[in-house]
């Protein structure tokens, strides 16, 4: 089994831009990606970016190598109940796991351990494992039981990176704030990226 595995799992919260885009670099990166994603975040990809995704994982899987015209045969598509799923043991999960974009929603359920679907189960056992979770909370204003659940969260290890892109980079263009985020979360899974220009070094002044 190769080190380079991940959970990726997109939850319906704006910013379906953002889990294309990473599973797009992961998959550059030669990573084994297990792709888990909630029927919010097919809704939520179909309205951002009019990508109707199947409800069958291989179908999906099949639509989502075509949309990224690139090398997919690393990418596994897991159903919601798909329990058989290596995600969904710690004896065989990967160790680490991003969820993004996160709802408000997921955040909850995670915090609570609920393990009721497969994204659920999915970063229960990344934290009980120790590994590494991160999660790209997409909403705003956060009220207190978000803030609630991210304090939880955090003290857990989880890493919470809220989809906030910076404009320190003077983006041009939309794909510009979309990569300033990827780029921060691979920075953070450890997966070598140069989207954007890094501070004090290639600045565009
Ligand atoms: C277009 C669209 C955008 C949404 N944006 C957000 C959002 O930014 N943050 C959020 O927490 N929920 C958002 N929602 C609501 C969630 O999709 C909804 O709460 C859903 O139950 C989340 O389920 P999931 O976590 O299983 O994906 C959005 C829904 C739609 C259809």
């Amino acid at each position: 089994m190769t080190d380079k595995r991940i959970t990726l799992a997109w939850t319906g919260a704006s910013g379906a831009p953002y889990g294309l885009r990473l599973l797009e670099c992961l998959l550059a990166a030669d990573y084994q990606v297990f792709l888990l994603i909630s029927s919010a975040a097919r809704v939520v990809l179909a309205t951002e970016h009019g990508l109707k995704l199947s409800a069958s994982p291989d179908k999906a899987r099949e639509q989502l190598a075509a949309h990224l015209q690139g090398n997919a045969d690393k990418l596994t598509v897991c159903g919601k109940d798909d329990w058989f799923s290596p995600v969904a043991s710690g004896s065989a999960a990967p160790k680490q796991m991003v969820v993004c974009p996160c709802s408000a929603g997921s955040l909850a359920s995670i915090a609570y351990g609920m393990s009721d679907n497969l994204i659920e189960r999915a970063a229960d056992v990344v934290i009980k494992e120790r590994g590494q979770l991160v999660l790209v909370v997409r909403e705003t204003p956060f009220s207190t039981i978000h803030l609630e659940n991210m304090l939880k969260l955090s003290q857990l290890g989880v890493t919470i990176m809220p989809a906030a892109p910076g404009f320190y980079h003077q983006p041009q263009s939309i794909d510009d704030l979309i990569d300033f985020m990827v780029a921060r979360i691979l920075d953070h899974l450890g997966v070598k990226q140069g989207l954007v220009p890094r501070w004090g070094y290639d600045q565009r002044t």
